[in-house]
């Protein structure tokens, strides 16, 4: 007999090679290959493989014109922000991956929202592979969810949960997380590359075949990106990671991927001792804190998907010992610093060679449009200059490698949020000014350069 062919996965990419290298040829990781051994087919008919590998419940190619348009209405979870992630609720049939770093608080949310979808919609299978049963229960109480068709099921088998979901035939499906799931046809470890794939692909086909929305839960690595396959994020029609810091109690889920929605969505929550609660008004948390009249502290008013939110920029500028001067970003790029640091140093004359840069953005979200520029430019000049902002100004621009301050998309969003806010004058790229309708009481001032800008905002 044939010994079974094996085959070497890069568990970095899902590369394959049919001989053990040092080296993934694709990525270019090193000491990635992993022996991967399929186990041998489970002999199908014909109708049964059918059955088992079809999307859609229709027999061949179908004419566009006969397809009827179904406005295929969401599903709440319950939890607003939530559903505005997910683009306004969840999609029957869809399959979402849910990504954070531990603790972070990804299985709390998807058992609050299982509860409520319990409760509401019909059964709930809920497949954990890194809990027991009581100790989902325990959660559980100090969720306070009440008496609903929510299974539990503390399992770790592909083949096994797949049964289940046969079974039940529950509205929705969550399993925590697919890293614990392994199928009896391949012999790698669960948490290879390709047992992840497959115990995805196998939850797919159920997801799309029954029409039942499914949650995987995915760990992060160390840096940040989901734990091995990149080969997960094309399947699933939509892909949400848990930001936050362990020190603050707020989260941020933040759609990065969604076939049913704007990306870069975000719904804000806070973990509170009864589970994760909604914040409607990220901006007022965001400036809860924020110190009056300290200089190096400016309000931006950015855009995430559809929402406003206004957040506040805080730069540091201070001597630097030994020569070797340090710029530190968090929150915002780091490229992103020495770029603006570069144009802040030959347009408007303030030279920071000497300096350490820390540029912080408060709160431990982190703002990755450009439109983010003109605040962290006007935070770096104001603590250099030792001089507070012009209190009730916020800001936004995008700042080109000339010093001149460029348009950017939502103006009237962002003005709008800011004067909800409670400020008098915001601070605009002048090519953005004067389209929108302002709301009265508010000021809006275009600006052409950052150094317009600087003078508006500072007296230096
Ligand atoms: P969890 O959902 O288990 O995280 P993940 O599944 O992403 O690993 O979150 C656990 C953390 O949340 C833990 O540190 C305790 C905290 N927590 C609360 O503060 N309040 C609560 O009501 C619950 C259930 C958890
Ligand atoms: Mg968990």
């Amino acid at each position: 007999m044939k010994p079974p062919k094996t085959v070497f996965a890069c568990q970095e990419c899902g590369a394959q090679s049919a001989k053990w290298l040092g080296r993934c040829p694709d990525c270019g990781a090193w000491n990635s290959m992993v022996e991967e051994r399929p186990a041998p087919a489970i002999a199908m008919g014909g109708a049964d493989l059918a059955k088992r590998y079809t999307l859609a419940g229709a027999n061949g190619p179908q004419l566009y014109a006969d397809i009827d348009t179904v406005v295929s209405e969401r599903i709440s979870t319950g939890i607003g922000e939530f559903d505005r992630v997910l683009g306004g609720g969840v999609v029957p049939g869809s399959l979402v991956l849910i990504g954070g770093e531990p603790g972070i608080g990804k299985s709390t949310l998807l058992l609050q929202a299982a509860a409520h979808f319990a409760s509401a919609v019909g059964p709930v299978l809920y497949s954990s592979g890194e809990e027991s049963e009581h100790q989902i229960k325990s959660r559980g109480e100090r969720l306070g969810i009440e008496q609903a068709p929510l299974y539990i099921l503390a399992e770790t088998c592909l083949e096994r949960i797949l049964e289940e979901i046969a079974r039940l035939r529950p509205a929705f499906i969550i399993v925590d997380s697919i890293q614990t799931v392994f199928s009896l046809r391949f012999q790698s470890a669960p948490g290879s590359i390709g047992q992840v794939r497959e115990a995805a692909t196998q939850l797919l086909f159920a997801a799309k075949g029954q029409n039942i929305p499914t949650f995987l839960v995915g760990h992060v690595t160390k840096d940040g990106s989901l734990a091995g396959p990149k080969a997960l994020e094309h399947i699933v029609d939509t892909v949400l990671y848990f930001e936050g810091e362990k020190h603050h109690a707020h989260r941020i889920v933040r759609a990065v991927k969604n076939r049913f929605g704007a990306v870069s969505e975000l719904g804000v929550f806070e973990m509170t001792g009864r589970g994760l609660r909604a914040v409607p008004n990220p901006s007022q948390l965001f400036l809860a804190e924020r110190p009056a009249n300290a200089p190096g502290s400016v309000v931006l008013c950015c855009v995430e998907g559809s929402r406003p939110m206004l957040v506040e920029i805080q730069a540091l500028v201070s001597s630097s010992s030994y020569g070797n001067a340090r710029r530190m970003a968090s929150g915002i790029d780091q490229g992103r610093l020495s770029l603006l640091l570069a144009v802040l140093e030959k347009r408007a004359g303030v030279n920071l060679a000497a300096d350490d840069v820390f540029v912080n953005v408060a709160g431990g979200i982190s703002v990755d449009e450009p439109a983010a520029d003109l605040a962290v430019v006007a935070a770096i000049a104001s603590s250099v200059r030792n001089r507070p902002i012009a209190a009730g100004s916020a800001v936004f621009g995008e700042v080109g490698l000339a010093g001149e301050v460029r348009g950017t998309s939502h103006a009237g969003l962002r003005i709008r949020e800011a004067a909800q806010m409670g400020f008098t004058r915001t601070i605009a790229p002048h090519g953005n000014y004067a389209a929108e309708d302002v709301p009265a009481g508010h000021d809006v001032v275009g600006v052409r350069t950052v150094l317009e800008a600087l003078d508006l905002l500072m007296t230096w």
